[in-house]
């Protein structure tokens, strides 16, 4: 693979991997961790459960553009592979 491609595969599967664990983490700590609704009445957990959520939806958007560049640099790969295995003409 030339090494200027390379390198960019390499930076949007960093990305991808730091976008991903901030993706479980704002995830499960909204899930298990922080009160919901009327057990926070208002404290400063709720904004904070907030922010999470906000963060989470936007941090998932850019996540789903990274793997959808990561599947296009993989593309002929991933073809050579579909036509082995008689998936694609
Ligand atoms: C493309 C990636 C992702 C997208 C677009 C996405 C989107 C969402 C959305 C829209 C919600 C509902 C938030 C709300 O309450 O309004 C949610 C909740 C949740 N997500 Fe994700 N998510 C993604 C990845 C992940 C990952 C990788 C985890 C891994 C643990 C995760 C764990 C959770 C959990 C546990 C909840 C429930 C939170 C709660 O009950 O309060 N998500 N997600």
């Amino acid at each position: 693979m030339a090494n200027g491609k390379a390198l960019k595969l390499w930076t949007v599967n960093v990305i991808s991997f730091v976008l991903f664990v901030i993706l479980c983490g704002t995830g499960l700590i909204n899930w298990l961790v922080l009160p919901r609704g009327y057990q926070a009445r208002g404290n400063f957990l709720v904004s904070l459960r907030h922010f999470f959520i906000t963060l989470h939806e936007w941090v998932g958007v850019v996540f789903i553009v990274l793997i959808i560049i990561h599947i296009v640099m993989h593309w002929a790969y991933i073809k050579s592979n579909l036509k082995k295995y008689g998936l694609m003409k």
